[in-house]
């Protein structure tokens, strides 16, 4: 394990070519085909991601951020003191310094991204505005096993913060093994401060994953840039399409990228044949009711004790502790 500068630990500087090879070539022989979003956080990914955030749209982090900045008080007030803050996936870590500025006397700021570039960044910004702050990055997925430092100073307790929605990503069963390893991670006195997107007009929804800019179908296919630069893959980009539209009866916004021809692609050495119109499944975007949000969570043996929205009731952030101890 490498230590780099500002003590980024590079547990892995992205998976090696024989995972994602092989990630890739299951993923493209199931039916129907489908590979897991991860994959689109590399470098450039994450810079697209940053750019649909700004997109008028995308509501999503408006709204997180217009919400956070009109109840920062109150969410620092019910984490309380001496909290070791933990983030998943903390990308530029935006909203945790709205976070971090509010709480007391915090012990230490554990961010795990996959992505280095932007992890470096965020904890060279924070360690300027937060020279008192333990900072504890890790480079990582944080949806595999993770081994989390320990802080120096004992905090009072460990809050995971899982904001953007990003649970929404997450098939139901995937989302209740995810927050049970949280669960597990925070500890008995431990909380979960997590961001989730609320259900509303579906045109709305669909809007956000269809920007007229073009920047999400760019994010879509940059996936299989990716594969092509890191696995030798050879797919033509301009033969695939982005496509996400919203099912109300799931309840989640479904991307895939549509093969616009019959083709063959070479993917390792395998050959993947498309039919014309043919699809890749690559994401979910799950959206919840408070109620359907709080029926997840108590199956991961979790209550939800607080919840934030905006103005708009559009997205919600919310405080969840262990079942047990919301009883007492
Ligand atoms: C950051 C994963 C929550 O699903 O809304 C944005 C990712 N995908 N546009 C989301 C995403 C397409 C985003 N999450």
């Amino acid at each position: 394990m490498n230590v780099h500068a500002w003590g980024v630990k590079d547990d892995d500087r992205g998976p090696p070519f024989n995972e994602l090879l092989g990630v890739a070539q299951r993923g493209l022989t199931l039916k129907p085909k489908r590979l897991p979003s991860w994959l689109f956080y590399d470098e450039r990914g994450s810079a697209l991601f940053e750019q649909i955030c700004q997109q008028p749209e995308y509501y999503l982090t408006r709204c997180e951020i217009a919400l956070m900045a009109e109840h920062v008080e109150s969410i620092a007030a019910a984490l309380g003191n001496e909290v070791r803050l933990v983030e998943y996936g903390s990308g530029n870590a935006r909203k945790t310094g709205m976070l971090l500025q509010h709480l007391h006397d915090p012990v230490a700021y554990v961010p795990v991204e996959i992505s280095s570039g932007p992890l470096r960044q965020s904890v060279a910004r924070l360690a300027m505005e937060f020279p008192q702050l333990q900072l504890q990055p890790l480079c990582a997925d944080f949806s595999k096993p993770l081994r989390l430092p320990i802080a120096s100073r004992a905090p009072r307790r460990t809050v995971l913060y899982f904001p953007g929605s990003t649970i929404g990503n997450f098939e139901n069963r995937d989302a209740i093994e995810m927050l049970r390893k949280m669960r597990n991670e925070m500890g008995d006195a431990g909380g979960i401060l997590i961001g989730v997107d609320l259900k509303k007009d579906p045109g709305v929804i669909e809007a956000a994953y269809n920007d007229h800019a073009g920047v999400t179908a760019q994010f879509t296919l940059n996936m299989l840039a990716r594969l092509n630069r890191e696995i030798g893959s050879d797919f033509e980009l301009s033969a695939f399409s982005h496509r996400a539209r919203y099912n109300p009866m799931a309840g989640r916004v479904e991307t895939h990228l549509v093969s616009r021809r019959r083709q063959q692609v070479k993917v390792g050495r395998a050959k993947v044949g498309f039919g014309e119109g043919e699809t890749i499944h690559v994401e979910y975007s799950c959206k919840y009711s408070l109620a359907d949000f709080a029926a997840l969570a108590a199956k991961a043996g979790l209550a939800v004790v607080r919840v934030w929205t905006d103005a708009q009731q559009m997205f919600s952030v919310q405080y969840l502790v262990r079942t047990s101890l919301a009883a007492r």
